[in-house]
């Protein structure tokens, strides 16, 4: 035994119980530090001599080295304790469920307007476009409306830079820019907003139409109404619903009539293709020859055309009551009417 000994034990006692790092570097300057007692003693040998000195060196040695080791291996196992302690706090449950990603939806306008063109597309439509901001002679003149008629009131119409551009009242115009800039005959769909200055719960300042036009040597409204059978029967997924022409007055339509198809309504449920009501869906007729004559078709030519309300289709297929619900972007009702993303749209068969 001798002073040693006392001072191995008490910084034995003292390393055990250091609990982090900064107490753990304390004891190293406090036990093997300048001024501790065994770098003091190894100052003290150089008064020593001979076998006095050998010895005394060798044993101040050996405590210095265990000093060092019992501080060295405290440090190893604190670092170890932190890292397990950090990866405590850091770990990862892969257990846990996923955050749901939210897919977006097809919004039923545009479905319903894809699933009408395609149906068109088969039969032999080809695809028109107009702007929507249109001067007044495609919106009206060039349709048969001249300024004194009261359809040019009846429009509402959302005038731009006094009385000669205004947003497009209706697809109508389309006909004209197709017809002025090809050659008959002609077989052509289009799809597109419209605006109107309207706002209750059956109008919205903007909607949308799709339009057709068909013209060539012998149309006749035969035809349009075949054309009209084959799309409502494909639209709605009935075979032949019962549809009538009921005459009606559009003035670049001579003679104009409005499409009905056959329903059953019962209370807020609608149901195409039976039942005793009928209902409208678009209006149409055969191409008024004033019209021809404005988009600069030559004589001897004739057709038919019709227009519809993209709304109203939607509003009839998918049993949507309000029509402002379709501009209102309610991420529920979108979900809820809304059709998955789809690459093309499907074509319906011919029934
Ligand atoms: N343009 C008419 C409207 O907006 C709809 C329409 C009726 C279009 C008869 C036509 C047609 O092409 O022949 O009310």
């Amino acid at each position: 035994m001798d002073r040693f000994d006392a001072l191995l034990k008490e910084a034995s006692t003292h390393i055990a119980a250091a609990s982090s790092m900064p107490a753990l570097n304390e004891l190293r300057v406090t036990y093997l530090g300048k001024n501790s007692a065994i770098i003091q003693a190894l100052a003290g040998l150089r008064n020593l001599e001979g076998e006095a000195k050998k010895e005394a060196g060798a044993r101040v040695n050996e405590v210095r080295t265990q000093l060092d080791h019992q501080i060295r291996q405290k440090q190893e196992v604190l670092e170890a304790e932190a890292l397990a302690a950090q990866l405590a706090r850091e770990a990862i449950d892969v257990t846990l469920p996923a955050r749901p990603i939210r897919q977006g939806a097809v919004h039923p306008l545009m479905q319903v307007a894809e699933e009408a063109l395609a149906i068109f597309a088969s039969m032999g439509f080809r695809l028109a476009d107009g702007p929507d901001i249109e001067d007044e002679y495609h919106n009206f003149t060039a349709l048969n409306i001249p300024e004194t008629h009261p359809a040019r009131q009846l429009h509402d119409t959302f005038y731009l830079q006094g009385l000669q551009y205004l947003l497009r009242t209706h697809t109508s115009p389309v006909q004209i820019r197709a017809m002025k800039a090809g050659e008959p005959p002609f077989s052509l769909v289009s799809f597109g907003r419209t605006y109107r200055s309207d706002w209750d719960a059956t109008h919205t300042p903007m909607f949308h139409q799709i339009e057709g036009l068909v013209v060539g040597k012998d149309i006749a409204m035969a035809h349009l109404k075949g054309c009209l059978q084959e799309f409502v029967s494909r639209f709605f997924g009935v075979s032949n619903v019962p549809i009538r022409l009921r005459p009606h007055y559009f003035p670049f339509t001579e003679p104009s009539a409005e499409l009905d198809v056959q329903c059953q309504r019962d209370g807020k449920h609608l149901k195409v293709g039976e039942g005793d009501s009928w209902m409208e869906l678009l209006g149409c007729g055969m191409v008024h020859p004033a019209v021809l004559h404005h988009a600069g078709v030559p004589e001897g030519y004739q057709g038919f055309a019709f227009g519809m309300g993209v709304e109203r289709l939607a509003m009839v297929k998918y049993g949507i009551g309000d029509l402002r619900a379709f501009f209102e972007n309610d991420v529920r009702w979108l979900e809820g009417y809304g059709a998955p993303a789809q690459r093309a749209p499907a074509i319906p068969e011919r029934r």
